[in-house]
């Protein structure tokens, strides 16, 4: 029988401390309530004494968040030992998290202390933390460069003074896996009481190791592991919470351990804190990144579609991630690219197949992913290009860090001229609008990124727009050294695409029903004479 691994997040204090990371007090619920949903043991809400921010924050999610351990962070002082625990006051299970650095480089540099001096602190702090909350946990900071010896006499001492739970931090990402595993099993070893004491893990990514680090301590003895998710986090980050838990869970035919926490919630907390933060996941990111259950080779999408466990340990349910993202590149198949299509409602003959497959090879190899809009442009109206039904003529925008931003947008179609402007919070969402007011059909951005193609102030935008219209994405992409410019370009790229689909759904519909004239029907159905 597996021994229960206690998940202790920490994205809400080590993570929010991070830059590019900060969140408000209401974000910070809102991701608790999240963090509570997907089942965390603890979660560690804030460091009380650095803001009155943080404070509001631990004080608010422990009057609220019932289910896990509140956690709040001090550093081994009266001062802050006091504030934790009155911002923990509400809490159902408070904690307080005290610690102090402990290896000589902290010691001489930062602390100017000595061991001793050090010892006495720990002692001071932690029995003080425990004459308050019954639950504290000591970080001897910066463990993982700690003179062995002098970090088990400081764990002692945290351990004689009450600490119900001892976290060994590789500060600054230092420690290779077998280090780190040997540090836990020595602690473990020679610390008199550390029976009834838990043991932690808390790990930074600075090698890439942060993930390796914390399976390694849990093989030494620990049975909590701090983590963060998307693994936000100081530097390089914390480890991240779901591929620990993942790990465990999928490698439970040899790790020692099991959670509690719901995987199918993870998708959604990496969401919700990327929402909340702006802080993108990287595509390729273990568990939620958006490749991270995409095939491309033909060989392993031919292997997929026949038994999704040739090529797939994980299902991408087991996470919670919606549908699965087959990205189309120029190693895919027929029989990727037919049951593609089939997928999305196309099903094509054997002479179609062949046709679409040669347009497709030709679009892959311009274009590193076919994605679906492509490919319905692939069968569209006899395998012809999406034509630039609109283009882009002129566009004039004026914003003001005082009030909205006003954009005029003339579009050619078919040899006449369309003006139209509007008004929005930004440039270039008021360019957006326009388009949609020639076009007729609104469209709702749900995806946009601007990246810099050359380096220098008067470098290349490019800028990437996925839209949707009515209820299908079309994406778009352009380049100018005007941003709002290769935004406005962008998206008309992706409401060319929009429209263009949505005419021949309509025209299907029509030549369905039979009774109304294709043509009049279309006219009738889309606004703006298209
Ligand atoms: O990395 C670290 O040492 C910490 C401690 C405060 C636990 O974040
Ligand atoms: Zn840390």
């Amino acid at each position: 029988m597996s021994e229960k691994l206690f998940i202790f997040d920490t994205t809400l204090r080590d993570g929010e401390q991070s830059p590019g990371c900060s969140m408000n007090l209401e974000e910070k619920l809102v991701m608790a309530r999240q963090l509570d949903r997907l089942g965390v043991d603890i979660l560690e809400a804030g460091f009380p004494i650095a803001s009155q921010g943080d404070f509001d924050a631990v004080s608010a999610i422990s009057a609220e968040v019932r289910r896990p351990t509140i956690a709040a962070l001090a550093r081994a002082n009266q001062l802050d030992i006091d504030r934790a625990w009155a911002a923990l006051k509400d809490a159902a299970k408070p904690r307080i998290h005290t610690f102090l650095a402990t290896s000589d480089i902290h010691l001489k540099y930062k602390l100017r202390k000595t061991r001793e001096e050090v010892l006495k602190m720990i002692a001071w702090a932690v029995g003080h933390a425990s004459s308050l909350c019954q639950d504290v946990e000591f970080s001897p900071e910066d463990a993982g460069r700690t003179d062995r010896s002098y970090l088990i006499e400081c764990c002692h001492a945290a351990v004689e003074a009450g600490a119900t739970v001892l976290n060994l931090p590789d500060t600054v990402g230092y420690c290779l896996e077998p280090e780190y595993e040997m540090m836990f099993a020595d602690v473990k070893a020679n610390v008199p009481g550390i029976e009834n004491v838990v043991l932690s893990t808390h790990t930074h990514n600075d090698l890439g190791l942060a993930v390796a680090n914390t399976l390694a301590g849990v093989r030494g003895g620990a049975r909590q592991v701090e983590c963060t998710i998307n693994g936000i986090g100081e530097r390089a980050g914390n480890a991240a919470l779901e591929e620990v838990v993942m790990a465990v869970f999928v490698r439970r035919d040899v790790e020692p351990v099991h959670t509690d926490i719901r995987t199918e919630e993870l998708y959604t907390a990496s969401q919700l804190l990327t929402r909340l933060t702006g802080m993108q996941v990287q595509r390729n990111k273990a568990i939620v990144g958006r490749n991270a259950f995409a095939h491309e080779a033909g060989i392993h999408q031919d292997g997929y579609l026949k038994n999704a466990i040739t090529y797939e340990i994980i299902s991408p349910e087991t996470v919670g991630m919606p549908a699965d993202h087959i990205v189309l590149g120029k190693h895919s198949g027929r029989h990727a690219l037919a049951n593609r299509f089939r997928e999305l409602g196309y099903e094509l003959t054997k002479p179609e197949i062949e046709r679409a497959y040669e347009l497709f090879t030709r679009l892959a190899d311009r274009k590193k992913n076919v994605y679906d809009e492509d490919l319905i442009g692939i069968v569209n109206e006899g395998f012809e290009h999406i034509p630039e039904l609109y283009t882009l003529k002129l566009l004039e925008s004026v914003s003001s860090s005082e009030g909205r931003s006003t954009a005029t947008v003339e579009l050619e179609r078919d040899g006449q001229a369309f003006r139209e402007s509007a008004t929005a919070e930004g440039p270039c969402d008021a360019a957006f609008r326009a388009i949609d007011r020639i076009t007729g059909i609104p469209g709702k951005v749900v995806d946009f990124s601007v990246h810099s193609v050359s380096a220098g102030a008067d470098s290349t935008a490019e800028v990437s727009v996925r839209s949707r219209f009515q209820d299908k994405e079309f994406s778009g992409k352009s380049l100018s050294c005007n941003v709002v410019e290769a935004a406005a370009r962008a998206y008309l790229q992706s409401a060319n695409k929009g429209v263009y689909e949505i005419r021949r759904a309509v025209k299907q519909a029509a030549s369905e029903a039979g009774s109304v004239h294709e043509n009049e029907l279309v006219d009738r159905l889309l606004p703006g004479g298209y």
